[in-house]
């Protein structure tokens, strides 16, 4: 369930937006049943509860209305209060929240009566404004404030409340923001790419990510180890639907090696399994750098995540069991050797997808016949994607430049025909009328809709993008 979605009179409600929906019942205090979405009906238990510890007496008024019912309401309240009020106060069938069942309008109980009417509500408006200051630590919000009218369209109503999720519901009360104005900010979808800093894992930064940008769709590719820096590439929202069509491609790096020793774990924060005296000359490396093989099978290191009959390899290591270490296909695209000294040297590299540059240092030190550790890891380039280009983790916010799923990606980008438009946004097979031989985003208005894959010249879905976040 999407607790982030708005119904209003720019957005219309549909139905299909609600398919995962868990509607419960509750009967209020004047024995009228009502329904309302489970999270949110929590919501109100729970701060019904703790008011009463406060002395304040709430009642559960309305919740999910359906299309028929909101048409009802104003009907009834039109004979009652008349058009101008209803204008005020009710919105017009489906563009009313009350469709998503995540909000709920409250009575207050004042001398164990029931307060109902607006007039003798907005009397008790130090009661609400208590209840208000409380909202956002059970994930709901004031849906329509005092001061943002124009942007909500209606009047304050301090009884009406809406449920997010606690981290949105901070957010909108720190910031002052209407749901609209949230939406504006933060319903987005890119690729951020993030200048990892020593010390922190890749998924640490997927949570930071996650923190700022209010999203748990964060993912990541090309996982960089915690002692390792440089280049992540982020993707936030509907961008995390395509992060495997960014890892497979070529990295570069900058690595710094100790020589003379060996660790476990192939780098310095393991312990030592191998010394020596012995150090590499200039020549010595001049020579690894021009004669090293660029093609070869490396060896995963045994402290790795890779998996071997369901169990990850530094599982294995951890517990003393022996395992086989699987061999992969590695490609060295460009080797260049920056610096050195003593017991110290510093290349550039450009490395096919898969390859670890502490495999590649071990084996670059059975070359050179001296145990070699890796010393430090900077990623500098991933595909298209520079270090240079990339933002500080703490300078990040939500302002920061994302970039689009079609530029991201280099695959065939198509307007999509009108004949089509159905089909796709529904994930159908359409004909191959755009010349695509295999990938292809497809894109209507400007927005992103899906990703399509030739197969024997059918054009089938690959991904689908078009779904709200
Ligand atoms: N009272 C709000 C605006 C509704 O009718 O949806
Ligand atoms: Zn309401």
């Amino acid at each position: 369930m999407n607790y982030k979605i708005i119904v209003n009179k720019d957005r219309m409600y549909d139905k299909k937006d609600f398919s995962n929906i868990k509607l419960v019942k509750i009967t209020n205090d004047v024995k009228e049943e009502c329904l309302l979405e489970k999270r949110t009906l929590k919501a109100f238990l729970d701060i019904k509860r703790d008011l009463e510890k406060m002395g304040i007496f709430i009642s559960f008024c309305s919740g999910y209305r359906s299309v028929e019912e909101q048409e009802k309401l104003i009907d009834e309240f039109t004979s009652i209060y008349g058009s101008a009020y209803v204008k005020e106060y009710v919105a017009k069938p489906k563009t009313s929240e009350h469709h998503t069942g995540l909000c709920f309008d409250i009575d207050l109980i004042i001398d164990n009566k029931i307060v109902a009417d607006n007039d003798e509500l907005f009397a008790n408006l130090d009661i609400f404004e208590k209840i208000i200051s409380i909202l956002p630590n059970y994930g709901l919000i004031l849906r329509y404030p005092k001061g943002k009218e124009e942007i909500t369209g209606y009047s304050y109503e301090p009884w009406h409340y809406r449920y997010v999720g606690k981290s949105t519901a901070k957010i909108i009360t720190d910031n002052n923001l209407t749901l609209e104005e949230y939406d504006k900010l933060y319903n987005k979808s890119g690729i951020l790419l993030v200048n990892k800093p020593k010390g922190l894992t890749s998924r640490d930064v997927v949570n930071e990510i996650g923190k700022i940008f209010d999203t748990k769709k964060v993912g990541h590719n090309g996982t960089l180890d915690p002692m390792a820096e440089g280049l992540l590439v982020i993707t936030i929202n509907k961008a995390t639907k395509v992060n495997e069509l960014l890892t497979s491609t070529d990295k570069e790096y900058i690595a710094e090696v100790k020589v003379g020793i060996e660790t476990d774990t192939l780098d310095l924060e393991g312990n030592i399994v191998k010394m020596s005296e012995k150090r590499a000359s200039k020549e010595m490396l001049v020579d690894l750098f021009n004669e090293f093989p660029r093609e070869y099978l490396q060896e995963v290191p045994k402290y790795s995540a890779i998996k071997v009959d369901g169990k990850k390899l530094y599982e294995y290591a951890r517990s003393n069991e022996k395992v086989d270490l699987p061999k992969r296909k590695v490609i060295l695209k460009e080797l260049e050797l920056l610096d050195n000294k003593e017991d110290y040297f510093k290349f550039r590299c450009v490395v096919s997808k898969g390859t670890y540059i502490r495999s590649l240092i071990k084996d670059m030190g059975e070359y050179l016949d001296i145990p070699c550790t890796m010393s430090s890891l900077k990623r500098t380039r991933q595909g298209k994607f520079k270090l240079d280009n990339a933002i500080n983790l703490e300078d990040i916010t939500i302002n920061s430049n994302l970039i689009t799923i079609s530029n991201a990606l280099d695959i065939d980008k198509r307007e999509i025909k009108d004949k089509d438009y159905k089909k796709i946004i529904n994930g159908a097979s359409i004909n191959n009328s755009y010349n695509t031989i295999d990938k292809v985003l497809f894109i209507k208005d400007n927005k992103e809709i899906a990703i399509y894959q030739n197969i024997n010249n059918k054009l089938k879905c690959f991904k689908m993008l078009n779904e709200t976040n």
